[in-house]
């Protein structure tokens, strides 16, 4: 059940305090008074989540902590398949462990496996719900008369993004392997992979969300920069590199104050740092790759190779020690179908190891790939994946299908609270803010002339290596 307090009057007094005038607004439409008003929004917002279809209901955040897996979730769900066409004997004689593109583990044959999936995704999204409670009254209890409607408008299209993800995905369940089948005559021009990419849309929107850099395959798409436009992310972190720095050379030209975290155990040799010239952040890189709970997954390295893989709760004590940091703003991810294992642990406390983290910028793979990839498992092992963003509060906003791979596509998650705050702070910055919006998209290579000049007399170096 719901509790209810009346914490909200006596806060709005203090902001009436302030804004005097906020008396006659509050008073108008329907004559309520000001604590009417902070305390009916309340009961409205609870409403919705009493009315929602998604099976389960609200939890605090100490019954979160003691339980924070389901027995069906990506903790338990493994997409190692131990057989033939997964991890057999052809892919130990291949020696590289590429087992991204191996066939997913098959665990979702029977009616009973999908509906524990189901029951799994509904667990998983009322955790994000109810994150998202805790957050929407906590700033109903700080916000002015007027703002009431603009929080309840935004705090409405949250829950929106979870109900029309669990009906989606109910949908997607009930109807089966079938939608992915190739030739049938019902797919008419639209095809499996059509039927598959199709379930990776967002399902919140941000007020703005300009896609920074060159206009060229791999550069990211950015939630509301306006919110940390004057100082920019102070700590950002690049999970798996493969040698390409475009991101950190981005990131780092436009905003000077930054310091990149990147991690790749697989190119990186030793730990390094680079301070760049006089205007431009900081990048430090650690030959570190990054790992869930499950051995499972890391059991087919060499007994060096696995020494190099460590969990995120221990990167960051390490981080902590040897460089004080004590949070990232952003997280980019790009580690070949390792974030289902990491993030189903990231996830399992979003407080503690998110804490400030504002929006990731994930390179989602299919298990399998191209290869192997257009397949049901593949689909929802996928779909248990976006609901685990979901359940630390992380929404989709926007997707990026690498279309010339056939198993992969960029998707940008911001945090629900800091993307309701931002949001609040557009509406509240409007009568002063600049416009256009600063250049944002100009901080690196804004002419397009000289970049191609450059990138046809072969210097690809410039955006792609470490500077
Ligand atoms: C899932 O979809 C089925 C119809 O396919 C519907 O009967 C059921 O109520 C839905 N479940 C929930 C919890 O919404
Ligand atoms: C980078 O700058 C810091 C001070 O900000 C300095 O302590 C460190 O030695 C510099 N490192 C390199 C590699 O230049
Ligand atoms: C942290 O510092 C210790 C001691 O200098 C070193 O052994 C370790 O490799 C460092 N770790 C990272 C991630 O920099
Ligand atoms: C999300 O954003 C809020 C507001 O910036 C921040 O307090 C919180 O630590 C962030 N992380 C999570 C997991 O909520």
């Amino acid at each position: 059940m719901n509790t209810r307090s009346t914490m909200g009057g006596s806060l709005l007094f203090l902001a009436t305090v302030q804004h005097p005038w906020l008396f006659v607004l509050a008073a108008t439409p329907n004559s309520f008074t000001e604590g009417d008003i902070v305390e009916r929004g309340r009961d409205l917002f609870l409403s919705w989540i009493d009315a929602s279809e998604i099976p389960g209901s609200y939890s605090t955040d100490v019954e979160r902590a003691q339980a924070r897996d389901h027995p069906a979730d990506l903790t338990h769900s493994m997409l190692l398949h131990f057989g033939k066409g997964g991890l057999d004997q052809e892919f130990f004689d291949r020696g590289e462990p590429d087992w991204h593109r191996t066939t997913p583990n098959p665990v979702f044959s029977t009616d009973a496996a999908r509906s524990s999936m189901l029951e799994a995704i509904a667990w998983l999204l009322r955790r994000g719900m109810s994150r998202l409670q805790d957050a929407v009254l906590d700033i109903l209890k700080a916000a002015a008369a007027h703002e009431i409607d603009h929080v309840l408008t935004l705090s409405r299209a949250g829950l929106n993004s979870f109900e029309d993800f669990w009906r989606q995905v109910n949908w997607t369940v009930r109807y089966g392997p079938r939608q992915l089948e190739p030739d049938l005559p019902e797919h008419q021009d639209y095809g499996p992979e059509t039927n598959f990419w199709l379930k990776f849309r967002p399902t919140l929107a941000c007020h703005h969300m300009p896609r920074l850099g060159a206009e060229l395959g791999g550069f990211k798409s950015w939630c509301n920069p306006h919110y940390w436009l004057s100082h920019g992310p102070k700590f950002v972190l690049s999970l798996g590199s493969g040698g390409d720095f475009q991101y950190e050379n981005f990131v780092t030209e436009q905003w000077p104050d930054v310091t990149v975290v990147t991690a790749d155990c697989t190119s990186i040799p030793e730990p390094g740092l680079r301070n760049f010239s006089e205007g431009r952040g900081k990048l430090i890189t650690l030959p570190l790759c990054l790992r869930g709970v499950n051995d499972e997954y890391i059991s087919f390295f060499s007994k060096e190779g696995r020494e190099q893989f460590v969990t995120y709760p221990a990167f960051m004590r390490m981080l902590a020690e040897n460089h004080s940091i004590d949070h990232f703003d952003v997280i980019k991810s790009n580690i070949e179908a390792s974030e289902y294992p990491l993030f189903a642990h990231i996830m399992q406390n979003p407080e503690e190891n998110l804490k400030r983290t504002s929006q990731i910028h994930l390179e989602l793979h299919r298990m399998g790939m191209e290869e192997n990839g257009l397949n049901f498992h593949s689909l929802l092992f996928a779909q248990l994946l976006l609901a685990t963003f979901m359940s630390g509060g992380y929404h989709p906003v926007s997707f990026e299908r690498w279309m010339d791979e056939l198993s992969a596509t960029d998707v940008v998650l911001v945090n629900q609270t800091w993307w309701l705050l931002s949001e609040l702070d557009a509406r509240r910055g409007i009568w002063t803010r600049r416009y256009p919006e600063p250049r944002l998209t100009e901080a690196i290579f804004p002419d397009p002339l000289r970049l191609r000049k450059r990138h046809s007399e072969g210097h690809l170096s410039l955006m792609h290596l470490e500077l």
